[in-house]
């Protein structure tokens, strides 16, 4: 018969049936005469208990199966006497396809993260692992159907670029310079593949911009490079960012779409992934279902910076960090506003002017500008975004302050200088977003294969 995904097993009603499935061996218990072998196929959390008696082909073969062995099995799907499960299947044919020995690493349950994380390759066929990289898949779709609603296009911005969008230098350089011509001509890029500089991307934001100025309305949704050296549960050197960019959006507008979004993605997956985000609120981190239930029924409060340091400043806790207008708000910051004087995400817009990006349109007051960060328990930022610059002449200015050389940004002007129009987006951690729905403590192990300073 045909093979099914053990999920689809599991949920079959007219008992007994003929099923086939293929997985890979979580444990063999060994009767007189009888084997119970548990398979999981990564398809769901369960596995599905095999029973073998001597009517099998090869009895005396299967026996010394052992954990992390591959097969695939043959037989009569039936209701489990035992209890445990509801049904259990009685293998007629069993095929093995590879064995695996006492050296597989993952012999018994409840490895520490550390421990799995020094086997990206391997941790998949663990539980938590299985669960996160579906939750990861169903949101990754669920974001294109976000978007794809509203008639966003998803663009495909350039992951090898000469612009530092963020300009805060955090960038890995792109090259096919042998050592030998760096050290004969460190800054001359001339011979190089591309003729000059070139780094691979930390936001696709300014290629965006110029297609929402065109298209009206787009979103990236790829991988982003920082070569940020901070060692933090937060940050990673490769992540994946989704940047709507739309035309005629001010910042109010921004703020409702990072609102909107992440009322969506959260109601998504409470439909498309209940069992994996059970499994994620008893196992990892208790009450991690209850935030995603809250979001759906309250509205997010939006508070401007200004008073986001103001209340923090009367807050009755003591900080390590003494915050004063015109600083970053610090992690013991975010979390305070978050978990402690909101309980729920926030959104603070209208951050001081020197504290941001060239790209941000300056406030009337000249001190601020038209930013957003959407902030969350757990996590911190896990959003920013603002309404552009789409002044020419504050444009230049801004870029004079921020030490930027207009030359290399003159196709960035073009967009200011032929029907410049409002317009604003953000970008979204993904990673980040990935950490706050399923309670993971770090980002390193909600990506299949992490990539942060000092480990790859
Ligand atoms: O706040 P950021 O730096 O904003 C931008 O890059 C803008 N160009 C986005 C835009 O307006 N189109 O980064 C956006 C988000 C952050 O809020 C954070 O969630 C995530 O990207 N992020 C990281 N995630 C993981 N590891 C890192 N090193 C990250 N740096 C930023
Ligand atoms: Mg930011």
């Amino acid at each position: 018969s045909r093979r099914q995904d053990i999920c689809e097993v599991k949920a079959l009603e007219n008992l007994p049936c003929n099923v086939s499935v293929a997985g890979w061996v979580r444990t063999v218990r060994r009767g007189k005469n009888i084997l119970f072998i548990e398979i999981n196929d990564g398809s769901c959390l369960e596995n599905l208990q095999v029973v073998c008696d001597h009517r099998v082909n090869s009895f005396s073969e299967i026996a010394t199966v052992k954990t992390g062995a591959s097969l695939s099995v043959s037989g009569k799907l039936v209701m489990s006497p035992a209890s445990g499960q509801r049904v259990e299947l009685q293998g007629q044919i069993v095929h093995i396809y590879g064995r695996a020995d006492a050296t597989f690493p993952l012999q018994k349950k409840g490895h520490s993260m550390a421990f799995l994380r020094t086997m990206p390759h391997l941790r998949p066929r663990t539980n938590t692992f299985s669960a996160l990289t579906r939750v990861r898949s169903a949101l990754s779709q669920a974001v294109h159907r976000f978007f794809d609603q509203r008639r966003f296009v998803y663009l495909h911005t350039p992951i090898i670029t000469a612009n530092d969008c963020e300009g805060a230098g955090e960038l890995f350089q792109v090259t096919t310079r042998k050592e030998t011509e760096v050290a004969e001509s460190p800054d001359s890029y001339e011979q190089d593949f591309f003729g000059k500089k070139t780094f691979l991307t930390v936001s696709g934001q300014l290629e965006g911009e110029a297609y929402a100025t065109a298209v009206g309305k787009i979103y990236t949704f790829g991988p982003t490079f920082r070569a940020e050296n901070s060692h933090t549960s937060h940050h990673l050197a490769e992540f994946w960012m989704i940047e709507p960019e739309a035309s005629f959006y001010e910042l109010g507008d921004v703020m409702n779409l990072a609102e909107d979004f992440l009322r969506f993605l959260c109601g998504e997956l409470l439909s498309v992934c209940a069992e994996d985000l059970s499994f994620f609120d008893s196992r990892i981190c208790p009450g991690v279902r209850e935030r995603l239930e809250k979001i759906q029924e309250t509205l997010i409060c939006r508070v401007s910076y200004t008073e986001a340091v103001a209340s923090i400043q009367e807050a009755d806790t003591t900080f390590e960090t003494a915050l004063s207008w015109g600083m970053d708000l610090q992690k013991e910051h975010e979390r305070y506003l978050t978990e402690v004087l909101y309980g729920a995400p926030v959104i603070v817009y209208d951050y001081p002017r020197e504290l941001k990006p060239f790209y941000m349109k300056v406030n009337d007051d000249t001190k601020t500008v038209a930013a957003m960060d959407l902030l969350v328990p757990h996590v911190g930022e896990l959003i920013g975004g603002a309404e552009r610059e789409s002044r020419l002449e504050v444009l230049v200015e801004q870029m004079a302050r921020c030490k930027i050389d207009p030359k290399a940004y003159d196709w960035y002007l073009d967009l200011r200088r032929y029907g410049s129009v409002p317009h604003g987006g953000f970008g979204v951690g993904f990673d980040r977003l990935v950490q706050f729905v399923t309670g993971m403590k770090n980002i390193r192990d909600v990506i299949p294969f992490p990539r942060s300073a000092g480990s790859i």
